[in-house]
């Protein structure tokens, strides 16, 4: 048991949300309860999809104060930092997997005056990031393949949760886990040390803004059911 030292927080990821009134979902999430609003970015070719870019952020940003969360699942994140840094992000997290001086991009992030997340697939060792952790706010373990919402949870990566939590010790950085969230799966993340939950279609659901706050405290209750608070 029990990692509480930081507290759970909820991120609802807008990728499950109806685009064509995200304005509207994004203040339903938050009015909802949501900590966070995750936002997930794909260019169709690191990951086989394509969402949006800093222009949608900058204008969700009127109609939420809550922390804004962008994962970049895009080949070549560095040049476009400062566009997500300008369009409110305030958390920016980008894979290990794209990037070829990954120590430069994160120092490159909090140049940018924003929080630096580092984000690694289910197939990528977590080694990767052992070299980094004084440049990191945020480790994202990918709990599914990126690219789309309503996947499976990959059991496989529990184990490397548990990893990251020894491997971060006492340092101030947020554990994240994204894809394949609900309420079974909530209470096995957060036992093996993950603080922040991403979840899209296990908030979403049916897209009725009536149950979003249920949903999210649903995940929220389960989370705290595994760390004893
Ligand atoms: C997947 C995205 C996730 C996705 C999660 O590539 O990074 O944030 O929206 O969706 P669910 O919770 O439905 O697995
Ligand atoms: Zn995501």
């Amino acid at each position: 048991m029990a990692h509480p030292s930081r507290p759970i927080r909820i991120a609802p990821s807008i990728l499950s949300a109806d685009f064509s009134k995200i304005g509207e979902e994004v203040q339903a999430i938050d009015a909802a309860g949501a900590d966070w609003i995750h936002l997930d970015v794909m260019d169709g070719d690191f990951v086989p999809n394509i969402t949006f870019g800093p222009p949608v952020i900058r204008d969700l940003r009127r109609h939420s104060s809550k922390c804004f969360d962008a994962h970049l699942m895009i080949s070549n994140p560095d040049p476009y930092i400062a566009d997500f840094q300008q369009s409110g992000a305030e958390i920016i997290t980008i894979h290990a997997e794209v990037c070829r001086h990954l120590d430069r991009s994160l120092a490159a992030i909090r140049d940018a005056g924003v929080k630096a997340g580092v984000a690694i697939n289910p197939a990528t060792p977590v080694d990767v990031i052992a070299h980094v952790l004084d440049r990191l706010d945020l480790i994202l373990l990918m709990t599914v393949n990126p690219g789309f919402g309503g996947q499976k949870f990959i059991d496989a990566v529990v184990p490397k949760i548990a990893a990251v939590r020894d491997m971060v010790g006492d340092r101030d950085i947020d554990i994240e886990v994204d894809g394949g969230i609900t309420v079974e799966t909530a209470p096995l993340v957060a036992a093996a040390g993950a603080n922040v939950l991403v979840a899209g279609s296990a908030v979403f659901g049916v897209r009725n803004p009536d149950d979003y706050a249920k949903n999210i405290e649903a995940i929220r209750t389960a989370a705290l059911s595994a760390v004893g608070s």
